[in-house]
Formats: structure tokens, C-alpha cells, sequence
């Protein structure tokens, strides 16, 4: 079946491809909170989401948005300490949680402090175990198609039951603890957000080539809506 997103939204540029996303994550926030009286958002990691963490904590956002009712996941973690400079946690604290009104309560980083990157994924499945699914996934793509820790040619991308799982990234020579399909594809929401031209080709074979389903992100396909956000950068010139 064709990968095809809900949404696929084009940006002027990065300023702008932040603004509108952090302004419809407020918006959607705001919208799940006065219905369920809970938001549960998974955070992407890597380098693209950090200036919408800055924006969604900038003056622009700050009092746009349910902190108090807001549940911060994540879709990935390396396995380091949450004081390393890989650190997905480090990298949202620095850029979110230092300057938002979060309670501590309601920041639930993946742990990385187990023996194995089993342990640890075990560990954070129990804990989103206690949601019943997120309302809304952010997630990025790498330059291979990967998206959270969901990359070709890995065991995880097998995974039908367990939420969360560690995975072992030959390339990078490292673990990660990554939420699966199973867990992405019950979120009421996914934002795949993607900006630069180093993307493009890649955006151009996972969203109009012929051999989607080779790229992980492509596998991505949430119960509910499922949103892609690019900036023109990004986007392929010829569709
Ligand atoms: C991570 C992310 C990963 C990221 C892509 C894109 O932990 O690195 O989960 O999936 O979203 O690699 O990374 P950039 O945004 O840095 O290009």
C-alpha cells in the first residue's frame, strides 16, 4: 500500500516551519487537555527538533500551552547518561524543560541507567504502559530513511507487541532504546517533522518514490493522523 501522510505541510523556511508547529502543537494540546484533561507527547530527538523546543518555550508559545496537564515522553534515547552530550533528555531539558513550567512529575525520560539497553527499554515500556496510547508522536527522519531509533535492516523493525525496545546500531556502533511500531502506530497523532536540503532526496523517494517501504519511516502509519512538516527546503522540487 502507498505511503501516503494525512497532511503534508511545506513551510516558507525554518523560522516559519517552527512557528507553525509549535503553534499547532499548542493548539492540539490545548485541544487534548480540555478533552481528556491530559496531553501525552512523545519528543523526537537528534538536531532538527531542538529549535522547536526553543520556540515552544519561547515567548511565542509559553502561555499558549497546558504545561501543567502536559506528559513529555520520548520517541528514542541513546543509551548514555541524561547528563551526556548525546542525550535526547539533555538536549529537550536544555532547550525545553530549563525554561518551560513543566512539573518534574510530568517529564518521563527514557531511563539509561539499567545494566543493558534491555533493561531499560523493559523499564520504559512499563511506563507507558500506564498511557493508554500518546496523543501525539513527533519524529524526525534520517538521511537513510530511519526515524526514531527505527533503522533498515534492524531487528526492532519486527517488533508486533512490545511499546519499547533496544536496539543495537551497528553503524553507530551504539544502543538505543526506541518506542516501535507497534507503540508510533497507536498514537492519535504523528508529526514527521523534516527541514534542509540534505533531506530532499530522501523526502522525494519516501513520500512519491517507488520503494517506499525500504525506509522505516515509511512504516509509520498511525491510527490517527498521520502529518508531515517540511520546510521548502526539503521539499522535492519535482513530485
Ligand atoms: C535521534 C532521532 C533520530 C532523528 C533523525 C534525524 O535520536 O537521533 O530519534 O531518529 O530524528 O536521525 O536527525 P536530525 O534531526 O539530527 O537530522
Amino acid at each position: 500500500m502507498p505511503y501516503k501522510p494525512d497532511q503534508i505541510l511545506v513551510s516558507e523556511n525554518t523560522e516559519t516551519l517552527f512557528q507553525e508547529t509549535a503553534m499547532d502543537i499548542c493548539a492540539y494540546a490545548t485541544e487534548c487537555v480540555d478533552r481528556n484533561g491530559i496531553f501525552n507527547i512523545a519528543l523526537a530527538g537528534g538536531l532538527t527538533p531542538k529549535q522547536l523546543y526553543e520556540t515552544l518555550s519561547s515567548p511565542l508559545c509559553l502561555n499558549n500551552m497546558p504545561w501543567q496537564h502536559s506528559h513529555f515522553y520520548f520517541g528514542d534515547e541513546r543509551m548514555v547518561p541524561h547528563d551526556h552530550k548525546d542525550s535526547n533528555y539533555l538536549m529537550a531539558k536544555r532547550a525545553l524543560f530549563d525554561h518551560a513550567p513543566v512539573p518534574a512529575e510530568n517529564i518521563h525520560p527514557v531511563p539509561t541507567h539499567y545494566e543493558t539497553a534491555e533493561a531499560c527499554a523493559a523499564q520504559y515500556a512499563n511506563e507507558i504502559s500506564l498511557i493508554d496510547r500518546f496523543d501525539l508522536v513527533l519524529l524526525g527522519m534520517g538521511n537513510d530513511g530511519h526515524t526514531a531509533s527505527l533503522f533498515p535492516g534492524t531487528d526492532i523493525l519486527q517488533e508486533k507487541v512490545k511499546t519499547a525496545a533496544a536496539v543495537f546500531i551497528a553503524q553507530m556502533n551504539s544502543w538505543r532504546i526506541s518506542l516501535t511500531y507497534p507503540a508510533i502506530n497507536k498514537a492519535e497523532r504523528v508529526l514527521v517533522l523534516v527541514k534542509g536540503k540534505d533531506k530532499q532526496s530522501m523526502v522525494k523517494e519516501v513520500l512519491y518514490g517507488k520503494h517506499q517501504s525500504q525506509y522505516p519511516v515509511t512504516g509509520v502509519r498511525p491510527a490517527g493522523k498521520l502529518i508531515w512538516r517540511l520546510d521548502r527546503a526539503a521539499h522535492p522540487d519535482t513530485m
